[in-house]
């Protein structure tokens, strides 16, 4: 409470301000402590940098960074705004020593920041800290009206969680590097510090492989990373304070290794890249020597192109049929006692675990490798819930949430926002177990995903996580965190994150026009259906080959302007809106509509616009009768109850799912109609 007290504090010191000081902080992750002070440090074309004390390249890689940030967040030229002497610079970074050759898990991340008018200063053990502090400080500069500046401040800050991922599956699309880079830029924004990157899957395996090539030659169509540049990600995510961890999908989730390597798998093949979205029977046959040989040979080689410590084996959602109809495999069970299947896959984890270890590594895998046989050092990330991360913990095992952080799933950030690693049954574990919970990784699942939409499914909502797993548990106002997401999302934008920038390309192309406002108006306030109804209503069953150039492609998760109109409706029904508040609800359901008509004139323009046709119409009705309930409203006269009826029924039929997006609108339109005819809607009919 006490930061969240800070802020408010914070915020209202700001509002009451000089025209000349900064409006307000929109710092995300919150920091563990922060403290307004008077006045303002100006950042202008003079702003210099200093180093004192502890120096080496990557400090001085992450200062250059840092202004290059600050050159585009301000927009001034290059040649300004340098490296300097620590005595003449306006902002002094000072670290003690260095940090791990290869960044550790629990490495100090902490920094201290304090501007002050003079100059500012930014201190921490190791340049690690110096480059949170660093995003810090860049979330602090806004103009003013006397030029950009940062206000006076003093920060104190350290993560709650010293593990804090994004995991992104470059197997089932493939993502290419720079699509990943500016992501590593946005982790390094919101001080996420591991990228977990999920490298195979039956759809593709996508990292060179020197000893087997035909892995990636036959099992990636072309599209996979080479050893030099998996070098480059991996140096490119050190200088931003972010561990690579690697994953290879084993024994399930393998399809594309079979394709050149069929004699790993435990049933005949021959094996063909998948192109189906789903779980599918191919699995490594652990029964044969040969399979561990190959594991040797593969985890060798990539444990020497991967430095981080930890290495992710998978072994999620093996469905076992192959398992079930190889005699071998039955006779191979029977000989060693092994009583079903679950026990043959632990056997398996535990001479994969062998090998990991041999290779220097420490295993992860997802949370059915939970088994008490394997050693107490292996990570066990569960993405099935809470109970199974307190199980591993209970258990002696450290654990990391993914379970309510899969933004593939197309939750708004609030819902993300709500889950805390150490809550349901991890809220009950002593405090011992508790420590075990190293944090979490935020999932970007690829079925969805090409380069032109991967930023618009992980940014803004996954700065929610990251805070979720930096911040102090304390730190849950949805209405602060939704208002800072507003602001960072847009300073993403200059760090050159592509959420936003692509929006506007994607809704040309889909009306084949550069008339796009009625088709912005209708996407604005729609969003793809939640969870995995995409596939449940496919009117065709999509591949790894459809295109992704619909309108659910382009639609943002969370919808912005949603979010808005249900706040201000909400502040409407509770007596709480001014005449300008009821205005604006009158515009946007005027425009709302209107909007039918202009969109109706695109329709024969471009086949893709054809399908949002019935949902468009339902945006303008709904409209019509939030408009005519904002009457009943303002006249103070109660709806007739035959009008109620009709409306109700019209907004249950809106609220159903029309190419495989929602209306978002429509479920605050349905307040204002409850409160025009002064009752409930009736639960809908299923
Ligand atoms: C998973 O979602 N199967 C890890």
């Amino acid at each position: 409470m006490r930061v969240i007290f800070a802020l408010v504090m914070l915020c209202s010191v700001f509002a009451a301000s000089s025209a000349a000081e900064p409006r307000r902080l929109s710092l995300m992750p919150m920091p563990a402590s922060v403290q307004a002070k008077t006045g303002q440090l100006v950042v202008d074309s003079s702003f210099s940098v200093g180093i004192s004390g502890y120096s080496d390249a990557r400090l001085q890689r992450a200062v250059e960074l840092f202004l290059d940030s600050l050159r585009r967040q301000t927009g001034m030229p290059p040649l300004d705004m340098q490296v300097t002497d620590a005595a003449q610079a306006k902002l002094v970074v000072h670290s003690e020593r260095a940090g791990k050759d290869v960044q550790e898990v629990g490495e100090d991340e902490s920094y201290s920041l304090e501007i002050s008018p003079g100059g500012a200063r930014l201190d921490a053990v190791t340049p690690l800290g110096i480059m949170r502090g660093l995003q810090t400080f860049l979330q602090l500069v806004q103009p003013t009206s006397d030029g950009f500046a940062v206000p006076a401040i003093v920060i104190q800050d350290s993560p709650r969680f010293p593990w804090r991922g994004l995991m992104i599956d470059v197997g089932r699309h493939f993502i290419p590097l720079e699509v990943l880079k500016r992501n590593l830029d946005g982790m390094a924004a919101v001080k996420l510090n591991v990228f977990h990157w999920h490298l195979s899957e039956n759809q593709g395996f996508r990292v060179e492989s020197k000893k087997f090539p035909k892995l990636h030659e036959m099992g990636s169509d072309g599209l996979y990373y080479t050893q030099d540049e998996v070098r480059d990600l991996i140096a490119y995510a050190r200088d931003r304070g972010i561990r690579v961890v690697p994953e290879f999908d084993m024994p399930g989730h393998s399809t594309a290794w079979f394709v050149g390597y069929p004699e790993l798998a435990s049933g005949p093949g021959p094996y063909r890249i998948e192109r189906k979205w789903g779980i599918f029977d191919p699995a490594m046959d652990p029964t044969k020597e040969q399979t561990y040989k190959f594991l040797d040979g593969f985890i060798g080689e990539m444990a020497k192109l991967f430095p981080d410590q930890y290495f992710h084996i998978g072994g999620d959602e093996v469905n076992r049929k192959q398992w079930d109809t190889n005699p071998n495999v039955q006779a191979f069970m029977r000989a060693h006692g092994l009583k079903g299947n679950q026990d043959l896959q632990a056997y398996f984890n535990t001479r994969v675990q062998k090998i990991v270890s041999k290779h220097g590594k420490t295993m992860v895998g997802w949370d059915e490798i939970l088994r008490p046989d394997l050693p107490k050092d292996i990570i066990v990330q569960s993405w099935r819930g809470q109970d199974s991360l307190a199980a591993a913990a209970k258990q002696g095992y450290r654990g990391l949430l993914s379970f309510g952080y899969y933004v593939d799933l197309m939750w708004p950030a609030s819902k993300h926002y709500a889950v805390d690693p150490i809550s349901g049954a991890a809220a009950n574990l002593s405090p011992e177990e508790k420590q075990r919970i190293l944090g979490g990784e935020a999932c970007m699942w690829s079925e969805y995903v090409s380069p032109e939409n991967t930023d618009s499914r992980i940014w803004p909502r996954t700065a929610a996580i990251a805070e979720r797993l930096w911040s102090a548990q304390d730190v849950t106002e949805v209405d602060s965190m939704y208002r800072r997401l507003e602001d960072v999302s847009q300073w993403l934008d200059w760090l050159g994150l592509a959420h936003n920038s692509s929006y506007e390309p994607m809704l040309r192309r889909i009306a084949g026009s550069d008339d796009i406002s009625a088709l912005r108006t209708f996407t604005d306030v729609v969003e793809p259906v939640k969870d995995y109804t995409r596939e449940e209503i496919a009117a065709v069953e999509a591949t790894s080959l459809s295109p992704l150039n619909r309108v659910i492609d382009a639609a943002r998760p969370e919808s912005v302007t949603a979010r808005h109109f249900g706040d201000l409706v909400d502040a409407l029904i509770a007596g709480r809106a001014d005449a300008d508040a009821k205005q604006q609800v009158r515009g946007f359901l005027t425009r709302w509509r209107d909007n039918q008509t202009d969109l109706q004139s695109l329709e024969a323009q471009s086949f893709l616009l054809k399908e949002i046709v019935p949902l468009s119409r339902d945006l303008s009705e709904v409209a019509t009768a939030g408009l005519q309930a904002l009457d009943y409203i303002d006249r103070g006269e109660r709806a007739p109850e035959g009008w109620a009826t009709q409306q109700f029924a019209l907004l249950e039929q809106a609220q159903k799912p029309k190419a495989q997006l929602l209306l978002m609108v429509a479920p605050s339109v349905q307040k204002l109609v409850e409160a025009s005819a002064g009752r409930k809607a009736p639960a809908p009919q299923e």
